[in-house]
């Protein structure tokens, strides 16, 4: 252990500089990602007694957001897909914040037979909606279509989750004050909506597909808080940070092996999932957001959304489109 020490005092003695630069370096990197991991929801608001349904909470940010709001007191609803899945992340969430007020039901946003059944089964079984976040999302997938026939990821993005809040609407308004949050992305910033070919079939590309879908997230917000002004039901839309969750799954596999190499130091940088989570939490507690609606937020913070975010023309265009694509009146 001695020679050990004398060794390493030796080589630090020898190589003065060297040393100091890798240290130097390693704080500095450690800082930086510190930095990147953005804001933390600092509320300390309990849910007791009130409810909150999570779309896409088997994995990622949406599972997170249910520990945290499982954490608060809040009856959890975890609306998923694939029930094992859900059932595993639902035992985690009861484990994780000792409240075993969390449930499991089925949603596929990819199918709006499963969307009205889903919000039918929410009117009929809960007295209340205290907060519905919109989370669920899928990224840059191939050319795929939804039960329904639109293109998939406007279909789950967007269209999923513009039916299910317009069907849970009478709830949320029964529960005031209420929230919807919707969980967007940074990439509404070069989107747009492509009013003259909304399922992108003239020319499929999957990331002008994530875009468009990510700033009808953003539209959507805002058409929103427009109809429901003065009912009490408040809306956000919110970027969550780059995080490590399985939002890349069918990105990552179609690079080349050393594409996929070149991207690993940068996982060293992106948030975790908890960190990921931390926009959401507030968008749905922070006690100062109780009077704004509409808007857009990024790391805890307000943040103003692209120009086509803003874009009030667009927003109800896109609402009364998305109305006829799933069939409301
Ligand atoms: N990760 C990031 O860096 C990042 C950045 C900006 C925005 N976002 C947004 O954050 C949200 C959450 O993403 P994440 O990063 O946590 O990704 P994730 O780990 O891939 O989680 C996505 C969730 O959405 C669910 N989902 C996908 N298609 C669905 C469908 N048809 N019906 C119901 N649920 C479906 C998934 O269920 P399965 O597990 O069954 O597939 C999963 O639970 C997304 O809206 C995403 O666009 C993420």
């Amino acid at each position: 252990m001695q020679d050990y020490t004398k060794a390493v005092k030796v080589f630090v003695e020898e190589h003065p500089a060297g040393v100091t630069a890798v240290l130097v370096t390693g704080v500095g990197l450690f800082a930086l990602r510190r930095w990147l991991a953005g804001g933390v929801c600092r509320s300390k608001a309990r849910l007791d007694g009130k409810t909150v349904l999570i779309t896409g909470a088997n994995t990622g940010i949406g599972k997170e957001t249910a520990v945290d709001m499982a954490n608060r007191g809040a009856r959890v609803i975890l609306a998923c897909r694939d029930m094992g899945r859900a059932n595993k992340a639902a035992d985690e969430v009861r484990k994780r914040s000792g409240n075993g007020n969390v449930v499991v039901k089925m949603l596929d946003l990819a199918s709006l037979q499963s969307v009205r059944a889903l919000a039918k089964d929410i009117q009929q079984t809960e007295e209340r909606l205290d907060v519905l976040i919109n989370n669920a999302g899928i990224m840059m997938c191939p050319q795929w279509k939804t039960d329904d026939g639109f293109e998939m990821q406007f279909g789950v993005n967007h269209l999923g989750h513009f039916l299910l809040t317009n069907l849970l609407l009478d709830l949320l308004k029964k529960s005031t004050p209420s929230r919807v949050v919707n969980v967007s992305s940074l990439a509404h910033e070069k989107g747009k909506i492509h009013f003259d070919d909304i399922n992108l079939e003239k020319n499929y590309d999957p990331t002008i597909s994530y875009r468009q879908s990510k700033l009808a997230n953003v539209l959507f917000t805002r058409e929103l808080a427009v109809r429901l002004k003065g009912t009490g039901v408040t809306t956000y839309a919110l970027h969550p940070g780059v995080i490590h969750t399985e939002l890349g799954r069918h990105f990552l596999p179609s690079l080349p092996l050393w594409k996929r190499l070149l991207f690993m130091p940068f996982f060293f940088f992106v948030k975790t999932p908890w960190q990921g989570a931390q926009t959401t939490i507030y968008c749905a507690v922070d006690e100062s957001l109780q009077n704004t609606s509409g808007l857009y937020y990024s790391d805890c913070a307000p943040k103003e959304a692209a120009p086509q975010g803003r874009d009030d023309a667009a927003a109800r265009r896109l609402w009364d489109l998305s109305a006829s694509m799933v069939g409301l009146a």
